[in-house]
């Protein structure tokens, strides 16, 4: 082994840390099987135009890698992004909100901690032109229809797994988080004001407020990756606490 190519290459250093982290750290998700989506939908409008969303995917993919370093099985459903698939995490690549949704449900079995991270498209062009639209003079109209609810059809097969929706949003941000909490029937929810320049959309750093049925955690600026943590800090001590009060059920 020359320790540059073949079986004795040196593996890359970023995957040599990832697997030490994943030896040495806390191993808190061992057992756990996370499904994570990310990135943003596009939605044709002709083969060469679409409509999608300012995504990167950057949260959901630190989720996903975030997971797997503390001992998860992961596997993430991503929408088109720019970003390399985190080393130890099995990736399913989509790019419309109904592939993601035959993801979702072709995996959700398996599941027991889904973290919907995907800027999801809620619209679709109703009809998809076989050929390229050409211009006219006059305006374009053009027909959308909604896209299924994943998270909200989830709902109707809630089992012992743990939910996390997200919402991004830009004015009355808790209570709009709040509200789509107990709509779509989440454990938890991450929310993020997405009108500071230093948090949500195509940016490194994020802050939110993670709300569940005990109330707030305020996670303040930081990297995404960090983020990431004590979103899985705050779903892991969901988890525990529903495993103890079947537990205290049972024995009463
Ligand atoms: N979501 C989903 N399926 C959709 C749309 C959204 O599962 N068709 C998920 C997202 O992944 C996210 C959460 O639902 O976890 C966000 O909720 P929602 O408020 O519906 O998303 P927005 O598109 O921001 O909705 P609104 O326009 O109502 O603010």
């Amino acid at each position: 082994a020359c320790g540059y190519e073949g079986a004795g290459r040196l593996a890359d250093p970023g995957i040599i840390v990832a697997e030490v982290e994943r030896a040495l750290g806390a191993g808190d998700l061992a057992g756990e099987k996370v499904l994570v989506t990310a990135g943003p939908n596009r939605e044709p409008i002709d083969p060469v135009r679409f409509i999608s969303n300012r995504s990167t995917g950057r949260m959901g993919y630190a989720l996903a890698a975030a997971a797997w370093r503390r001992g998860a099985e992961v596997v993430l459903v991503s929408g088109p992004v720019a970003l390399p698939v985190p080393h130890g995490v099995r990736c399913e690549r989509v790019t419309t909100a109904a592939e993601m949704r035959d993801a979702v449900r072709r995996e959700i079995d398996a599941t027991s901690m889904l973290f919907m991270a995907a800027a999801v498209a809620d619209y679709r062009p109703a009809k998809v032109a076989a050929k390229k639209l050409k211009k006219t003079d006059g305006p374009m109209r053009l027909e959308l229809e909604r896209t299924v609810d994943i998270l909200a059809e989830l709902r109707a097969t809630p089992g012992e797994r743990l939910t996390v929706g997200f919402a991004a949003e830009t004015d009355d941000v808790l209570r709009n988080a709040e509200r789509k909490l107990a709509a779509k029937g989440l454990d938890l929810i991450v929310a993020n004001d997405v009108s500071r320049a230093d948090a949500g959309f195509e940016v490194d750093t994020n802050a939110v407020t993670l709300i569940d049925a005990g109330g707030r955690t305020e996670v303040p600026l930081a990297s995404k990756d960090d983020v990431a943590d004590r979103i899985l800090d705050r779903a892991l001590a969901l988890k525990r606490g529903r495993r103890q009060g079947r537990r205290s059920a049972r024995k009463a």
